[in-house]
């Protein structure tokens, strides 16, 4: 039986990850700061520890491990990482992971790592262009990217290659391009735009608006993480090291997806709007490398998945509001 070690298994993709191994018949180890919040915490064994700290890193990752998956992070939508207000904390805590992680697995001999990356390392200069951004992996160099998060991202992928160049670890990188579904962070300041939007649809009256952050004609692609969970043992099984985007390639304004979230629900809402933190003008996965290098691309289409994400959160709306009020 496979041995795998799951960093931010309390977190939306690490929580799905877990039970993906579980089902192929892993043990499986969770480490996280916090348990998961929903629930989906499936792991063998969990342990909460903070992997800021080098000795709750070296006591996580043990040599009878076959793999680790490190996709601890400080991390969240733009209300998060585009405020620059979290930059410090982003930058120190998720490098501090990354950095324990890594040399924990290399003292214990552990084979092999995934290390998860993001869209957010490309450059702003190719994404400008609300209809033509430019993410194909060759052009993240000359970097410039428009968040600190995505140059913590930027080192740390490098850092990780280091590991392999000059530790033998076998090492797998990919960027995820903004990943979205049930379990996913909905409401608190973190959570990314499918959430968000499928949270303020959830909770609107017929003949309210919902507010949409910029213009709207801003652009991005979606993926369900069912498709992320594949794409990342698809990239632990082959022999590519990567970095490789896993995202779709189904680029959608955000008021277009707002209209398709407000047609999922049945309802009669507008749209408003309002000034709110943008990040870049447009972003879409480019699948051309995945496709090459491991024969498969996602292909669930974006509205499939927003059904799915949008049952679920009208289930935790609802859930909120029946909550009992404590005396
Ligand atoms: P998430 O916030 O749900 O999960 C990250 C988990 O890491 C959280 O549960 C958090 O508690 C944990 N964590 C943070 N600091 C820690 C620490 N010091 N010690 C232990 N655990 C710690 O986010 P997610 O969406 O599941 O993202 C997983 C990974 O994928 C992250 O590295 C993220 O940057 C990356 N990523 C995600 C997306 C996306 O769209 N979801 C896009 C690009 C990259
Ligand atoms: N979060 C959020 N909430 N975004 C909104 C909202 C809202 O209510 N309304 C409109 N938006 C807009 C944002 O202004 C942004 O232009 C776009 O929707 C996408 O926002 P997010 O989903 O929050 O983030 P992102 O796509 O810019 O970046 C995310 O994905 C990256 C990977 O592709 C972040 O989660 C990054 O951390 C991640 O690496």
């Amino acid at each position: 039986m496979k041995k795998a070690l799951v960093c931010g298994a309390g977190g939306f993709i690490g929580g799905h990850l877990v039970n993906r191994l579980k089902s192929e018949g892993y043990w499986v180890r969770g480490v996280d700061v916090k348990s998961n919040e929903y629930g989906n915490d499936n792991a063998d064994e969990f342990v909460i520890g903070d992997l800021r700290d080098p000795i709750v890193a070296n006591e996580v990752v043990t040599s009878d491990l076959d793999e680790i998956y490190q996709l601890a992070a400080d991390m969240g939508g733009a209300g998060f990482v585009f405020t620059g207000t979290n930059d410090a904390a982003i930058m120190h805590n998720s490098v501090l992971c990354n950095l324990n992680v890594l040399d924990a697995a290399k003292n214990k001999g552990v084979k092999k790592i995934f290390y998860s990356s993001s869209a957010c390392i490309y450059p702003e200069y190719n994404q400008m262009d609300a209809n033509n951004p430019t993410c194909s992996e060759a052009s993240a160099y000359p970097a410039a990217p428009d968040s600190e998060y995505g140059w913590e991202k930027l080192f740390s992928e490098r850092l990780f290659l280091t590991y392999q160049k000059n530790h033998g670890i076998d090492v797998r990188v990919a960027r995820f391009h903004n990943i979205f579904g049930p379990q996913g962070t909905w409401e608190g300041g973190r959570e990314k735009a499918p959430a968000a939007v499928c949270r303020k649809v959830a909770m609107a009256e017929n003949g309210e608006s919902i507010e949409i952050w910029g213009d709207g004609k801003q652009t991005r692609s979606f993926l369900i993480v069912d498709e992320c969970v594949e794409g990342i043992r698809r990239l632990m099984e082959s022999d590519f090291s990567g970095p490789v985007n896993i995202g779709s390639e189904e680029m959608i304004s955000l008021n277009d997806f707002a209209k398709m979230v407000i047609k999922i629900s049945g309802k009669d809402l507008t749209i408003n709007n309002i000034p709110g933190p943008l990040g870049v003008r447009g972003r879409n996965s480019d699948n051309q490398l995945i496709q090459e290098k491991l024969g498969w691309a996602p292909s669930t289409p974006l509205a499939e998945g927003v059904k799915k994400t949008y049952q679920w959160i009208t289930n935790q709306v609802k859930s909120k509001v029946e909550e009992p009020v404590e005396a």
